[in-house]
């Protein structure tokens, strides 16, 4: 795994932004894979401002995100859909028609997993996929336990993970107990992945994911196995 110690978050941001840049300049008709949570905010804020200043066209990108709650709807602003049109998709020229997010309102969630699995598969997988990293080594919404998933699934979130986003919401009790999430083996699709991290409380998470062994209670460490994955993290959660 490639790793790149940034200063701060802000260098992490501009970091990972400018893979993701490149990554649109050099292939215009690419497929990126996506995240949501409070790491990449920084990241998309730099992509709109590349588009600002007329670097970037994202008018043939296809996206597909990584999660969303289950249940919930995309007009709720603490939903996956609402965030990435409110960060990036309502800020550049993406037809939105080529946006994909986990539907949260699915009536029969496994058919809609199914699918989403075969979506991936019909645009030809991943370009790049950006992941953020949970405090207990999430990725996507595979959580610590004893089995990992390989297939976009519908899952319960852990009491930490529900306790870390209650930050977001009124109340821990709005936090939706269940999610939809692209699997290990929908992840491992990308052809490239960059992982990225930020502040002392993913320091734990990362020290495992770089250290030797591969675990289901930190889902992160499978990331070892992918040919081509980077770590953009800034010192804090780098050192602790
Ligand atoms: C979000 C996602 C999650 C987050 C993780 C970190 O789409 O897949 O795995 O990346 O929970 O969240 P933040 O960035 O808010 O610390």
């Amino acid at each position: 795994m490639k790793v790149i110690v940034c200063k701060n978050y802000d260098e992490m941001s501009a970091t990972a932004a400018g893979e993701l840049s490149k990554q649109i300049c050099e292939k215009p008709d690419s497929v990126l894979g996506l995240a949501t949570g409070s790491t990449p905010e920084g990241m998309y804020a730099c992509l709109v401002k590349d588009y600002q200043d007329g670097k970037l066209d994202f008018s043939k990108i296809t996206t597909v995100n990584l999660d969303e709650y289950y249940p919930i709807t995309p007009d709720n602003d603490q939903s996956y859909r609402y965030f990435m049109n409110y960060h990036l998709f309502s800020k550049v020229n993406i037809n939105l028609a080529n946006t994909n997010v986990p539907d949260g309102t699915a009536k029969d969630p496994d058919a809609f997993c199914a699918d989403y699995e075969k979506l991936i598969d019909s645009l030809g997988g991943v370009d790049l996929q950006i992941l953020g990293i949970g405090q207990n080594g999430h990725i996507g919404f595979n959580e610590p336990g004893d089995i990992l998933y390989p297939n976009t699934h519908l899952t319960d979130l852990t009491d930490s993970t529900i306790k870390a986003n209650a930050r977001f919401f009124d109340s821990i009790d709005d936090v939706p107990k269940q999610a939809l999430t692209m699997g290990i083996a929908s992840i491992f699709k990308a052809k490239r992945i960059i992982i990225m991290a930020s502040g002392k409380s993913k320091h734990d998470a990362i020290a495992k994911m770089l250290g030797e062994t591969i675990e289901t209670k930190c889902p992160a460490t499978i990331l070892k196995l992918h040919p081509n994955v980077t770590l953009i993290c800034d010192e804090d959660a780098y050192n602790g």
